[in-house]
């Protein structure tokens, strides 16, 4: 029995089905001119309290698999590169039908073991986030590449009411400008979560709204749940990757490499 809410999420994650099929990126787009209902909406067009975090009050919590210590270690290596602090490295989760208990259900049998897992390290890391000393961290996948001209520690004033702010706007679809006092915008569709900030409050929602579960991957999952921001500009990169994506770990995992050796 799959019940409403999990033929919803079906229906949700449909759009991630057809990239892993390969579709472009604009074929994507065209298929999902009209955003489905379910998305977060701003209900003023005053600009909403801004708060500007300092240096001082930014940490940095690196999602990494136990498989992937090269992983981590080239991070750590890039974060002496751009003069950053040590981060906090956050479990990665492999999820498996033998495994667990894990901290949130798994709505529907669609969802992919390792899209699960994904989901559950990164709710991982919200709570780190929530329960953290730095009341912004920035969240990052172990395989994202930190670019020179960004200053993560310099970050401009964002809006308090946005749950998290992706740093990949190259990668969404669908943004509108919030106010003229701050650069982040609003974002209504995309795909990846290679790094974002949160407040405290914003992954403390995050985790309130995912405690039922989930019902797709987390890139799926946010525009649904949460109130999605986004920086202006790209603050990290990462590999191209046509599909099934040979460099993805999750895309391993999950089975789609048959007869290639786990991605390094
Ligand atoms: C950094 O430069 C790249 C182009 O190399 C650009 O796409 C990106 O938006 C820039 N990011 C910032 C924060 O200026």
């Amino acid at each position: 029995m799959v019940g409403q809410r999990g033929l919803r999420n079906m229906v949700l994650a449909a759009p991630w089905a057809l990239l892993m099929l390969g579709m472009t990126v604009l074929e994507v787009q065209g298929a999902l001119q009209a955003p489905a209902a379910g998305h977060w909406r701003r209900s003023s067009r005053a600009c909403p309290r801004l708060e500007k975090p300092q240096a001082e009050d930014v940490g940095f919590l690196v999602i990494n698999l136990d498989r992937s210590p090269q992983r981590l270690a080239r991070m750590r290596q890039s974060f002496k590169e751009h003069n950053l602090p040590p981060f906090e490295r956050v479990r990665g989760v492999e999820a498996s039908p033998d495994g667990g208990p894990y901290d949130v259900p798994r709505l529907v049998r669609g969802l992919k073991w390792a899209d699960y897992g994904t989901s559950l390290a990164h709710l991982r890391a919200w709570k780190a986030a929530a329960r953290s000393n730095y009341p912004w961290n920035i969240i990052i996948e172990d395989d994202a590449t930190l670019l020179p001209n960004a200053s993560y520690l310099e970050l401009p004033p964002i809006p308090v009411d946005c749950d998290l702010i992706l740093f990949r706007p190259s990668t969404i679809f669908e943004r509108e400008d919030i106010c003229e006092e701050t650069p982040v915008q609003d974002a209504y569709w995309g795909y990846g979560m290679v790094a974002y900030l949160v407040s405290r409050e914003g992954a403390q929602r995050m985790i309130q709204k995912a405690s039922r579960g989930f019902g797709g991957p987390i890139d799926g999952h946010i525009w649904y749940h949460n109130h999605v921001c986004t920086m202006r500009q790209d603050y990290i990169s990462h590999y191209e990757c046509t599909a099934p994506c040979k460099d993805s770990i999750r895309t391993w995992l999950n089975g789609e490499l048959a007869d290639m050796p786990a991605p390094d």
